[in-house]
């Protein structure tokens, strides 16, 4: 009997859940089981993907394009077959852009064959010989696939067991999560900003101050309103912004794999498109001067900048109430001079003197917000 049925029949199903978050371990998991497992991999082509199909935010293995393709070539029915294909497709020409791969005819239809093919090897073999990985997300219900979800698809449709290693999320993080930017995992191998999901923490990072920093802003000011969050990073702040009040938040971030990621996480968050993520170079790429927001973030993004003024650009067109402007650290008006006198404030208030990081606890890294 697997694991999961012994701890259901034993009434210690969370306990155990809880603990294996930070386990590893080798289990065997059954046709029903695996329909249910939760779909990882979100970036920011499949979540609009899912989006246009209008499917929940928890994408499930029998709601996969994937699965459907391992169905339907299971059951021979031609019709079946057809709409299976052109749905899998598209899922790949919405997905495969976001990591950078170009789509074209003939290669979605080798990854097409492929699948097919392995769905066919399968059936005929009567087993699948590759270990799946699989996590637990603190906060979130059942397992999420890491790694094969098309094995996962052959295997629920074939009514194989799948054999899976489970990993706890940190884990998964650290191997499968990596991004080779600096603000991605290349300082300390930790992502920059502490990862959390429902306002608690699942995986440490550089600033573990995410929701202590927004608490130092004024209640009222994001209540009800749009936020554009530059520099956004994982998203940790739109996130926060949007369940702090904020009705609509939009994250800017120059790095497409960062932005892959914010997006998992607001989908896992159940946030959204209410939140969303694009890949924007400050010093080159332009926003639209009909994209108006009440609220801008500005968090220690200003010196990475090889073109400040751009920086100001937005706030003084496409933000019309305030911007929360944090500093990098020993820093002081004097050193925006030039965007503050670009944008023409009317008011300044300092809300807080903050860490650097978790490794610098000195507090001087200031956080003011810049009335209109
Ligand atoms: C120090 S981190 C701050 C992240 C976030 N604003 C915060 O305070 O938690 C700077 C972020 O700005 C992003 N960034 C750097 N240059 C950028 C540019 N030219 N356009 C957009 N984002 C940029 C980095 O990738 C990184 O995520």
């Amino acid at each position: 009997m697997a694991i999961a049925q012994l701890t259901r029949m034993l009434g210690v199903e969370r306990k155990y859940n809880r603990l294996r978050t930070y386990l590893t371990t080798s289990e065997e998991f059954l046709r029903e089981e695996i329909l249910e497992f939760h779909f990882f991999q979100f970036n920011s082509g499949n979540a609009k993907y899912f989006l246009q199909n209008d499917q929940p935010l928890d994408v499930q293995i029998a709601e996969l394009p994937h699965y459907q393709v391992a169905e339907s070539v299971r059951s021979g029915d031609s019709m079946a077959i057809e709409k299976a294909k052109r749905e899998y497709l598209k899922y790949l020409e919405f997905s495969w852009p976001s990591h950078g791969i170009e789509t074209s005819p003939s290669n979605l239809e080798e990854k097409y064959d492929r699948f097919v093919d392995l769905v066919q090897k399968t059936e005929a073999a009567g087993k699948l010989n590759a270990t799946v990985i699989l996590t637990k997300i603190p906060g979130l219900q059942g397992y999420f696939v890491v790694d094969g979800n098309h094995r996962c698809s052959i295997a629920a449709a074939l009514g194989l067991p799948v054999n899976a290693k489970v990993l706890g999320f940190p884990d998964v993080f650290d191997q499968y999560m990596r991004v080779d930017e600096f603000y991605g995992t290349n300082n300390k191998n930790l992502p920059y900003q502490s990862i959390y999901i429902d306002k608690a923490i699942v995986r440490h990072g550089r600033r573990e101050d995410i929701y202590d920093r927004l608490a130092t802003l004024p209640p009222e000011l994001l209540g009800g309103k749009t936020v554009l969050d530059v520099g956004c990073n994982i998203g940790m702040n739109a996130i926060g912004a949007y369940k702090s009040g904020a009705r609509k938040v939009v994250g800017l971030e120059v790095s497409g794999r960062i932005v892959n990621f914010a997006t998992r996480f607001a989908m896992f968050d159940q946030c959204y498109p209410n939140v969303e993520f694009r890949q924007f170079n400050v010093d080159s790429d332009q926003l639209n001067g009909a994209e108006q927001f009440d609220i801008g973030f500005m968090l220690s993004v200003h010196h990475h900048l090889k073109n400040p003024e751009r920086l100001a650009h937005i706030a003084k067109n496409n933000v019309t109430q305030a911007v929360v402007f944090e500093g990098h650290p020993d820093t002081n008006l004097d050193d925006y001079a030039n965007f503050l006198n670009t944008v023409a404030f009317s008011r300044i208030e300092k809300v807080a003197d903050l860490a650097t990081s978790v490794f610098k606890s000195e507090l001087s890294r200031p956080l003011w917000v810049f009335y209109k």
